[in-house]
């Protein structure tokens, strides 16, 4: 089975496209620039071009879409470029896919539900996001939804946990926090460093990945997060206990998304994923990847 992976040069996408081929798919990656990984091919392309993504998806039975717009703090400064990238993206995405007959895997974010009106937030709370980024991401997958439903283009959506894990890029948290402890600089928490998140290894992001791609199901959201909640002061305890430095507090970093429990429990039940790395050894693992270069 051949798979197209939009996004295939960024994060995410890396992970994914490696897991995929591990698992026996024929990959090829779509992204803005051609990456460096080998036994993919690769297709340079914009997403807001619809010819582009329909020419790149031929001979293709998968589409895994994970190109955006994926930083959150891009999105806020340039929300119409989130707009044209993540949700113009997905419409090209969905009308390729239709042409050529294809399934689609799209990357959501737990970010679409919004403040939580009760938790675990389940498949079915419901979604009031208020940030360009997770207002984007939901259009996305709403367009893609509607694609199921009147065209026939068999969509599963993961709203995916927020990820860490090599590769990750320099202006999260994680890379911040242990870029700064080893050069011995102090780490600061914005905040109170109590905000949680359910932290999820982008290996096991992309092992939902394949087991979606292998499920006959569609037509369906899926929340994909790790079952811990995880604080800021936890991370950062993490990082210093390698690399001891001083940690202090300042001011709330604006648009970060409120803390809430995310429920997996339906990709568990109807995916059959399950989550395979703890936060502790993601973590080291990751500082391990830094020191030998990242
Ligand atoms: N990283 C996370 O914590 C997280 C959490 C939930 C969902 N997601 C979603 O997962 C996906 C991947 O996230 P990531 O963290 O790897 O982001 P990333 O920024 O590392 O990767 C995104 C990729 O999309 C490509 N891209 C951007 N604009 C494009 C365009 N116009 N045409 C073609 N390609 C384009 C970029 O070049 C990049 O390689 C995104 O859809 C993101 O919204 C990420």
């Amino acid at each position: 089975m051949r798979i197209l992976v939009t996004g295939a040069g960024g994060f995410l996408g890396r992970h994914v496209a490696r897991r995929l081929l591990t698992d026996g798919f024929e990959v090829t990656g779509f992204d803005l620039v051609t990456g460096s990984m080998p036994d993919i091919s690769w297709v340079e392309g914009d997403l807001r071009d619809h010819d582009a993504v329909a020419t790149a998806a031929h001979g293709h039975q998968l589409i895994c879409h994970l190109g955006a717009i994926g930083d959150v703090y891009m999105a806020a400064e340039h929300p119409a470029l989130a707009a044209q990238v993540n949700v113009v993206g997905c419409a090209n995405v969905a009308l390729a896919a239709e042409a050529v007959g294809a399934k689609v895997v799209y990357a959501s974010t737990w970010e679409v539900y919004g403040k939580a009106r009760y938790e675990p937030m389940d498949e079915n709370h419901p979604c009031a996001p208020d940030h360009p980024y997770s207002i984007t991401k939901l259009a996305g997958e709403r367009i893609l939804l509607a694609a199921d439903l009147l065209r026939r283009v068999p969509v599963i959506s993961l709203r995916l946990g927020t990820a860490y894990g090599p590769g990750l890029r320099p202006n999260s948290v994680f890379r911040v926090f242990i870029d700064k402890a080893r050069r011995g600089e102090p780490i600061t928490i914005q905040g109170s460093g109590l905000q949680g998140r359910q932290f999820t290894h982008a290996s096991d992001l992309a092992g939902a990945f394949s087991s979606a791609c292998k499920s006959d199901l569609h037509g369906d959201a899926f929340n994909v997060v790790a079952p811990e909640q995880i604080t800021i002061k936890q991370l950062a305890e993490a990082v210093v206990a390698r690399y001891p430095t001083e940690i202090s507090f300042g001011d709330p970093r604006p648009g970060d998304a409120p803390p809430a429990m995310v429920s997996a429990e339906k990709a568990g039940r109807l995916l059959g994923w399950e989550p395979l790395v703890s936060f502790e050894e993601g973590v080291a693992g990751l500082m391990d990847d830094l020191e030998g270069g990242g």
